[in-house]
């Protein structure tokens, strides 16, 4: 594989938004839509986009969807479905195939060039992490080990084969990852972001709303990376 490789990006945002009470990819973040936010980030690394929402919004989306050549298709029932509806849309000269969560619109180009790289040279799957910080407890008792658990985000970026491969056996799963290792192909983990959080609930819409004035607002190199301890200050 080259550095010249084909890169498209499936970018799924076909949810109901249950827990968000409605749509969340169309909320308003600070004056553009949440999922115009995770497209422009997208068609800036990719030689081809696909979209895929609910049926019913289609006709909407590509009408106002910010991005020129993006692909808006319908999704499914689960989130696997409309990755594989998504994935039909993608060109068969594909090299790397990224998908992306239309909820997380803070991913930066830096994270899409982590993934295509681990790929590039010789992962099937890579998949940005970041360490779990809470303490986690089973349900039904028993503490686990976090130092052996990471959370893990998109934008996902695959051997397309792979991933196709993964797709075609079928199954559902929270991530395409998992569907990949499944098929025996190995994941690699990459450095992911705290900033790229999941618009799940709508209190993380505000939390988006300050991360994105935070990096308007202030230079970059004086916001401390996410993913590196802060300095230490002397008293
Ligand atoms: O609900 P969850 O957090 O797993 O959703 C992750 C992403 O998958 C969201 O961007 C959501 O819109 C998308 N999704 C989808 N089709 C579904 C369910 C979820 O495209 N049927």
């Amino acid at each position: 594989m080259t550095g010249s490789s084909r890169v498209w990006t499936v970018v799924v945002a076909a949810g109901s938004g249950t827990r968000f009470g409605g749509p969340k990819h169309l909320a308003d973040l600070a004056g553009q839509r949440v999922l115009d936010r995770s497209v422009a980030t997208a068609t800036g690394v990719s030689d081809g986009v696909v979209v895929v929402v609910a049926a019913d919004q289609v006709v909407d989306i590509t009408a106002t969807i910010s991005a020129d050549g993006v692909t808006v298709v319908a999704g499914g029932d689960s989130r696997s479905e409309s990755v594989r509806l998504g994935m039909a849309a993608v060109a068969s000269d594909a090299e790397v195939i990224l998908v992306h969560d239309g909820a997380r619109p803070l991913a930066d180009r830096v994270l899409y060039e982590r993934a295509i790289m681990a790929v590039s040279s010789g992962a099937d799957a890579a998949v940005p992490a970041v360490p779990v910080t809470d303490t986690i407890r089973r349900i039904g008792g028993g503490v686990v080990d976090r130092s052996t658990l990471v959370a893990v985000q998109t934008p996902q970026a695959f051997r397309a084969e792979a991933l196709r491969q993964a797709h075609d056996a079928g199954g559902d799963a929270t991530d395409d990852a998992s569907l990949v290792e499944a098929q025996g192909g190995t994941v690699m983990l990459v450095d992911g972001s705290r900033d790229n959080i999941k618009i799940t609930n709508p209190e993380d819409l505000a939390i988006a709303h300050t991360l994105v004035a935070m990096r308007s607002e202030i230079p970059r190199s004086e916001i401390p990376r996410s993913d590196t301890p802060p300095e230490e200050v002397s008293p």
